[in-house]
């Protein structure tokens, strides 16, 4: 006799139906690959209709599979509100707050993780760090209570509050011929080399705003992934960065890397807290909304000055 659909074996089906691949889902789920392959197959047989057909390397979902992935959606959906409703019977003091933070914040999450976790212990905390790109579809999927990025689209289903300055400017290795120039015209830095962000990052789109709006190129040198490997090699001195000044604050602060001075810069932007519109807060996730738009913006900008 099949044994019962689990609600982990639709977890991990819409999982893969929306990432469209057994390993992403494995790394989703934080499984291996054969473990859920084996609970699909599990499903496939309960329900005795095939669930996905694969043409060449892509994965096509059947009739069946469409069917079930809407269920499976509502089911999902129905168990987080009942888990948000417990955890408002239990109060904020429990329960779990599901982040996540553009690369660039993770410089200073931590600190205001630090001060939450101190006031809440009991709460349970899942981070989790990406570029700007890979949240944004995080919160349309609402597989994440709240976000820390640059600004979002407007027109997405989102509620979005500004909490702090978010000053983008461009940093070079200390030795670097225009370290000690002011005034800097954008032009005198086309002909040095630019280290690139990946696309996704909103830092990455930031920068080419700023060359396009002054109608310059820029030459880059390399490309890497995340705000920790371009504030590293823009310390090694292997190109220019444009970067936020949070995450190279305390390289500044030690002269490893200079901030250079140029017309037009600092880039003004902010941090935001954002989450779906739709999305029902636990009261974990109300609590760190508040602590962010309040005391933590207050104290973020103190350690700042
Ligand atoms: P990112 O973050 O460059 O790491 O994507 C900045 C942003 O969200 O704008």
């Amino acid at each position: 006799m099949p044994s019962p659909v689990t609600l982990k074996q639709l977890k991990l089906f819409e999982s893969v139906a929306r990432l469209g691949s057994y390993t992403r889902a494995a790394e989703e789920a934080h499984l291996t690959q054969p473990a859920v392959s084996i609970q699909l197959k599990h499903l496939d047989e309960t329900l005795s209709m095939p669930l996905f057909e694969k043409v060449g390397r892509t994965f096509f979902l059947t009739e069946a599979g469409e069917l079930l992935l809407r269920h499976a959606r509502i089911i999902i959906e129905g168990f987080e509100t009942l888990e948000a409703e417990i955890d408002e019977l239990k109060g904020i003091r429990r329960g779990r707050l599901r982040i996540s933070v553009v690369t660039t914040v993770n410089t200073f999450a931590p600190d205001l993780l630090l001060t939450f976790q101190q006031r809440y212990p009991e709460i349970s905390i899942i981070l989790d760090v990406a570029n700007h790109k890979v949240l944004l579809k995080r919160l349309l999927d609402n597989d994440v209570d709240l976000v820390i990025m640059g600004r979002p689209p407007e027109t997405l289903d989102l509620e979005i509050h500004a909490f702090l300055e978010n000053p983008l400017v461009i940093v070079a290795h200390p030795k670097h011929r225009l370290a000690l120039r002011k005034n800097l015209e954008p032009s005198a830095l086309v002909e040095d080399t630019f280290i690139m962000r990946e696309p996704g990052s909103g830092t990455r789109s930031a920068m080419e705003r700023f060359f396009a709006e002054k109608n310059l190129n820029f030459i880059t040198s390399m490309e890497v992934s995340g705000a920790g490997a371009l504030k590293q090699s823009v310390q090694a001195g292997l190109g220019l960065g444009l970067m936020s000044r949070d995450a190279v604050r305390m390289e500044l602060d030690a002269g490893l890397v200079v901030e250079l001075d140029v017309k037009g810069l600092p880039i003004q932007r902010h941090w935001y807290l954002v989450h779906h519109k739709g999305k029902r807060l636990s009261p974990p996730a109300q609590a760190f909304k508040e602590f962010v738009l309040g005391e933590a913006s207050v104290m973020l900008r103190e350690k700042r000055s």
